[in-house]
């Protein structure tokens, strides 16, 4: 991968640096020889060890500093911007997950709103030379013409998740235009890989098959007619991002959202059969799940998947791991972490 492009003399700030996108960011950058301060706050969401097992990997990086704090915490943020001057700044520290967010809305409102409020205050007051932050394919909805594209309506969310993402884009371009900070919003389309989220499904459904429990498939069990998804492989987020770091936006207010996925769908019984596949590789044994098939859930749309022709166009983005590859790679990590062979 080609991070030539990165100046080691800057200092990035990277958000949720602790969490599986956040981490894996870092330890590119920090590979590179850039200096990187990292915030999370390091909340109970999901397996907290996991973000420890993060930390301690990027810990040993001289040019690495970490700082337990809360996005949503303003005196501790601007302290932080006083203190280390980012030139770059990379908001990743968010509450993720649509379902959660029906039984827990006020952490979506602490952290994805107030929380990302105050980086944009921060960058404000602390002059960056550019912000990127992410948003997700969740904003899409429950929008039916595919590929997703940027220009597409997405004023209609359907979840509080989504409806915390758009509004980071809508106050993200307010605060360019005022105050003439370059912002870039990246929309995630499921990202995995080793170190993943333990909530997202290829997490679970593994979890599952070494609890010996079978696996909830929301397709009808119709394999004709079945759901298809956009996957993309962790390595590819982090060369996307790093390609435009250095790539802040030249437009008059200098805002930019892009889709940042795989523009490949797969038949989500592709997705299981692939991650059957890994498994046996990795246990050197045939697996199969016990699979439970079930009505498509309300809302849930056939087919989602990215365009990525801007993305494209702006830093010849061009996702070039196979779901096969990167499956296999989740699966090594995760029978090698957890000690299941
Ligand atoms: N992984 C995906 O497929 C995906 C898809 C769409 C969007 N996203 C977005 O990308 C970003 C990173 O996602 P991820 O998969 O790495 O999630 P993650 O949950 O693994 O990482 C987020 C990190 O932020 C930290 N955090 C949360 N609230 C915080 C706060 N108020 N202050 C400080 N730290 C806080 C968490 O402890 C966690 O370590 C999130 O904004 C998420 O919404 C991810």
């Amino acid at each position: 991968m080609n991070y030539k492009n990165l100046d080691p003399s800057k200092i990035y700030l990277i958000t949720g640096v602790a969490g599986f996108i956040g981490y894996h960011l870092a330890e590119k950058l920090l590979e590179q020889g850039c200096i990187v301060v990292g915030i999370d706050n390091i909340n109970d969401y999901y397996d907290v060890s996991l973000k420890h097992s993060r930390l301690e990997k990027l810990i040993p990086y001289d040019q690495f500093t970490f700082k337990k704090g809360d996005i949503s915490d303003k005196g501790m943020l601007m302290n932080a911007f006083k203190e280390y001057k980012p030139n770059i700044v990379i908001n990743l520290a968010a509450q993720a997950g649509v379902r959660y967010s029906i039984e827990n809305p006020d952490t979506y409102i602490k952290s994805n709103i107030i929380g990302f409020y105050n980086i944009l205050e921060a960058c404000r007051y602390h002059s960056v030379n550019h912000l990127l932050y992410a948003s997700s394919s969740s904003v899409y909805g429950a929008n039916k013409k595919v590929p997703f594209e940027e220009s597409d309506f997405v004023d209609t969310p359907v979840s509080l998740y989504a409806a915390s993402k758009k509004s980071n884009e809508l106050m993200a371009h307010t605060y360019s235009h005022l105050y003439d900070i370059p912002t870039t919003g990246l929309r995630f389309f499921t990202v995995y890989g080793p170190m993943g989220r333990p909530d997202m499904a290829y997490f679970g459904f593994t979890n599952k098959y070494f609890d010996g429990k079978p696996i909830k498939i929301f397709n009808n069990g119709n394999f004709e007619q079945d759901l298809y998804r956009d996957f993309t492989y962790i390595d590819d987020i982090v060369e996307g991002i790093n390609r435009l770091i250095n790539k802040p936006p030249n437009t008059d207010v200098q805002h930019k959202v892009y889709n940042i996925g795989n523009n490949n769908p797969e038949k989500l019984m592709g997705f299981i059969s692939a991650l059957e596949k890994a498994l046996s590789n990795a246990l050197e044994k045939e697996v199969e799940f016990d699979k439970s098939f079930e009505p498509i859930k309300p809302g849930d749309v056939p087919t989602t998947y990215a365009s990525i022709e801007l993305l494209n166009e702006a830093i010849n983005f061009q996702p070039k791991t196979t779901l096969e590859d990167g499956l296999q790679k989740f699966v090594d990590w995760y029978v090698d972490y957890y000690k299941v062979k």
